[in-house]
């Protein structure tokens, strides 16, 4: 274990397992829709969600396109300032398709709440939210996610993708970090 982290949360075969259950949920949902020509998007909010979204598309049969838009709210501290700007539009037109917004973790909801008034406003045909984490006990705007990868305690959490400024993403677990490592 890495010897800024503080306990392991989730171990890399236990977060390839669920990653996998919510692929095939998603082959299950969207196959129908797809067989009649109907396209659909998984969109990642960068740079936390690229690891679980690259992971997720490769356990999903049914065919789609993939793209990404970076959002800024927490700069390098380790609680949402509530501000969230546009760092990097879509790439893609997703008027007409089935987008599937795929988060790392749902904090506040202030990040999801934006991107999803922002998507609504480009018309497309649906929208779902997927979170790899969700966090409990804080107060939370309204998003109801279709997948919940799992809950976590309320502690600043690093690794598959989430960072505390820039570092651990790369660590293949999820964990808590050590309060002293940002205090
Ligand atoms: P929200 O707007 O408060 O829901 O924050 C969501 C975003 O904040 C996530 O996409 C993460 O990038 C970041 N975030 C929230 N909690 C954590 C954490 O414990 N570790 C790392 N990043 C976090
Ligand atoms: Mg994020």
């Amino acid at each position: 274990m890495h010897k800024d982290i503080k306990e392991i949360l989730f171990a890399d075969t236990e977060i390839q397992a669920r990653v996998a259950e919510i692929g095939a949920a998603l082959t299950d949902e969207y196959s129908e829709a797809a067989a009649r020509g109907e396209e659909v998007i998984l969109l990642s909010v960068l740079r936390g969600a690229a690891i679980f979204m690259a992971d997720l598309a490769r356990a999903t049969e049914i065919p789609l396109e993939m793209d990404y838009m970076a959002l800024s709210s927490y700069g390098r501290g380790t609680t949402s300032s509530g501000e969230v700007k546009i760092v990097k539009d879509l790439t893609s037109d997703i008027q007409g398709k089935h987008v599937v917004v795929v988060e790392d973790i749902l904090d506040s909801g202030l990040t999801l709440q934006f991107l999803i008034n922002y998507l609504q406003q480009r018309d497309p045909a649906s929208i779902e939210v997927i979170t790899l984490l969700r966090k409990r006990a804080k107060a939370q705007a309204d998003i109801k996610c279709a997948h919940i990868g799992f809950e976590c305690p309320d502690e600043f959490i690093v690794g598959y993708g989430l960072d505390y400024a820039e570092r651990y993403r790369n660590l293949p677990y999820i964990g808590i970090l050590k309060p002293e490592v940002y205090e």
